[in-house]
């Protein structure tokens, strides 16, 4: 003990480097992109700024400038030209997302991972993740399943990478996974939102992918953000289900989540660091409050060191410069 034992001698210069216990790269970043069938130029949200929807004929040219950087996957959202009950346009061959993954893979072919999002929210006119009953202003988990299988073999068809459901419906990776394997994608790996909690945090989300909901939220299927033990559970099922890789979907104000899905699984783990994360920092920065490169780089590190091998992030552009051109 004192004064035997100084902690402060490993800090000092590149004796800090040799002992860090964990490091950011840029492989560990994957980089979210909107497409939207209803617009002819990027529009940038205003609740996340220096986030852009793209039409089809820009999305190859982001993801082009976004393997450029270094950053080895992308994460599609699609915002249709046409909604419906049944969310009829997420599964077609020529829909939003099956065009964009053709024209990303014609572009920059294995350069860049091209991961789908995999939900009806953004189709359904209600803006709910499934089938809806509107009589009882329910979600019904069943029926859903089958049409989750269809859009995720129509990514696979168009030549996605990876496929992400992210509406927390039961059975939605084994269903996914059955309707894959039965049209031959049973290399196409499935990254599921095990634990993905009804936050707020999400709010920012819902103006770019359109997505806000008619009636009701989304705590029905959703995770209380109380828990910590059913977490657990939920991705207990998704490994057994034949999950590939676990998210856990909001990540900074659960990386206790983070850290217990890490220790006690061992698998490839994600966190999204959703919009409200990316909005918040964004906000305070524009007023002068917080240093945005310092704390972004903190958050995500903090997001890593909580155990998470993948981050999703709408920084991951601005991080990956930020890297590079570090001494
Ligand atoms: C769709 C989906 C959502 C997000 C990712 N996929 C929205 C939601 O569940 O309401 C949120 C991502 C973010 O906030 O950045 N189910």
């Amino acid at each position: 003990m004192f004064p035997d034992i100084r902690l402060r001698r490993l800090r000092k210069g590149k004796i800090k480097n040799l002992v860090r216990e964990t490091v950011l790269t840029v492989d560990d970043l994957v980089q979210p992109i909107f497409v939207n069938e209803t617009i002819d130029s990027p529009v940038e949200f205003s609740s996340m700024p220096g986030v852009f929807g793209f039409p089809l004929s820009e999305v190859a040219k982001e993801a082009k400038e976004i393997a450029e950087l270094g950053i080895p996957a992308v994460i599609l959202f699609g915002v249709p030209g046409h909604k419906d009950a049944e969310g009829s346009s997420s599964y077609g061959e020529r829909d939003v997302i099956q065009e964009a993954v053709r024209r990303i893979k014609a572009e920059v072919g294995d350069d860049l991972v091209v991961i789908t999002d995999i939900c009806m929210c953004e189709y359904t006119d209600h803006g709910h993740c499934g089938i809806v009953d509107f009589k009882k202003e329910e979600v019904l988990n069943d029926p859903t399943l089958e049409i989750l299988g269809k859009i995720a073999v129509s990514h696979a068809k168009a030549g996605a990478d990876m496929v992400a459901p992210s509406g927390m419906m039961d059975g939605m990776v084994v269903a996914i996974r059955r309707a894959l394997d039965e049209h031959g994608f049973e290399n196409i790996p499935i990254m599921s939102y095990a634990a993905k909690f009804h936050s707020a945090f999400y709010g920012p989300f819902r103006e770019a992918a359109e997505s806000g909901y008619s009636f009701g939220d989304r705590s029905s299927y959703q995770m209380d953000p109380a828990n910590s033990d059913e977490a657990l559970r939920e991705v207990t099922l998704d490994v057994a289900e034949g999950a590939d890789i676990l998210m856990v979907k909001p990540a900074l104000p659960y990386l206790d989540i983070v850290y217990r899905v890490k220790t006690e699984f061992g698998m490839p783990t994600a966190a999204y660091n959703v919009s409200g994360e990316y909005s918040m920092l964004k906000a305070a920065a524009a007023n002068g409050w917080l240093d945005e490169k310092k704390v972004v780089y903190e958050a995500l590190l903090s997001i890593k060191r909580a155990g998470a091998d993948i981050i999703i992030t709408y920084s991951a552009k601005d991080i990956a410069r930020m890297l590079k051109s570090a001494p």
